[in-house]
């Protein structure tokens, strides 16, 4: 085999933030390219909290991909669901996203009191939809997501059967979590696998790698990389690519969030590469999310080759990850096997 070609089949991103009008038109393109499927979020200005949002923003989206194989897996913004409402949205959703209520970005309609979502995530568990969870409290910020691990631990103990994935993992104690719930799932990103809170904060503040959660410490780093370049059958990739305008990012109250979409399958080829682990990286980007979503994507060869190209500083009004930065990877090509 051509080892300067590396051919991905049907990679997916479990965890993607598409927005809508202008925006949608810029980024959808450049997932529905690389990738044969992804995980949209709900966090719309106006929630997507009923079937009908749900038909209307998956059609906004067919379009804004134009020709491009793609499926978007669609999610319905939490809150207290009827039985009635989940069945007639079952077919059109692949789960239900929590958010805790202001803790990221348009977010400010999650949930506020967790001693009232049981009958809700009851449904959830008795239909078979997954629950997907943004983890952190609104304690220290570094402490977020290991402060709200009691939360998952009682999701995970009171719910056997319900598919929970926690979303963005940052921390050791995220996977420390998962050794206890084999039956759980978590999304890594990109960039909490490159960057700890010294990339963001440690000398000029960087505004286009603040997110949420935010980064933590190098072991942190250094744990999720470890797990995932092993191949951990708990971990898919999700981008959580968020994309926001400049004036939103560099300015006085920055947004939370990291463009990733363009340079997300190169980057990764060439952290897998760079740990010798070029073989599991389709168990983290494709085998593990079909097997616990229990999906069938399109089928869809990716094809990157060893073609050094320099990160754009702006796609439209937005900063992407990595702008400026030479990669060694390129999306060189994409077929569709169907
Ligand atoms: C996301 C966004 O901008 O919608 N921001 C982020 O920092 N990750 C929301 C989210 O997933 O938390
Ligand atoms: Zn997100």
């Amino acid at each position: 085999m051509d080892n300067s070609i590396l051919t991905l089949q049907s990679p997916l991103d479990m965890h993607l933030h598409l927005r809508e009008q202008e925006m949608l038109q810029l980024v959808a393109p450049l997932s529905a390219r690389s990738f044969a499927a992804a995980v949209i979020m709900p966090n719309l200005l106006q929630p997507v909290d009923s079937l009908a949002a749900v038909t209307s923003y998956h059609k906004a989206i067919v379009n804004a991909c134009g020709a491009e194989l793609f499926t978007p897996y669609m999610t319905l913004f939490f809150r207290d669901y009827s039985k009635d409402e989940l069945m007639s949205a079952r077919e059109a959703v692949l789960g239900v996203k929590l958010y805790p209520a202001g803790i990221t970005t348009q977010s400010e309609a999650g949930v506020r009191d967790f001693d009232a979502i049981g009958t809700t995530v009851a449904l959830l568990e008795e239909l078979d939809i997954p629950l997907l969870v943004h983890g952190e409290s609104n304690g220290f910020v570094m402490d977020r997501e290991t402060e709200f691990l009691q939360v998952y631990e009682w999701l995970a103990n009171n719910f056997p059967k319900l598919r929970l994935v926690m979303e963005h993992i940052s921390t050791a104690a995220a996977l420390r979590f998962l050794e206890r719930h084999p039956q759980v799932a978590a999304t890594v990103t990109l960039h909490h696998l490159m960057l700890s809170l010294d990339d963001v904060a440690g000398g000029l503040l960087q505004p286009h790698l603040f997110c949420k959660p935010i980064a933590k410490t190098p072991q942190d780093r250094d744990a999720l990389r470890q797990a995932v370049f092993q191949g951990h059958p708990q971990l898919m990739f999700g981008s959580d690519s968020a994309p926001h305008p400049r004036h939103a990012k560099e300015c006085c109250g920055c947004a939370a969030g990291i463009f990733s979409a363009p340079v997300a399958l190169p980057m990764l080829a060439q952290l897998f590469e760079e740990a010798d682990c070029l073989d599991t990286l389709p168990i983290f980007v494709t085998e593990n999310a079909v097997r616990f979503y229990k999906i069938e994507p399109p089928a869809k060869n990716v094809y990157l080759g060893r073609q050094k190209w320099c990160v754009p500083e702006l796609y439209g009004m937005v900063r992407p990850f990595l702008a400026g930065n030479e990669l060694r990877w390129n999306l060189l090509d994409v077929e569709t096997t169907d």
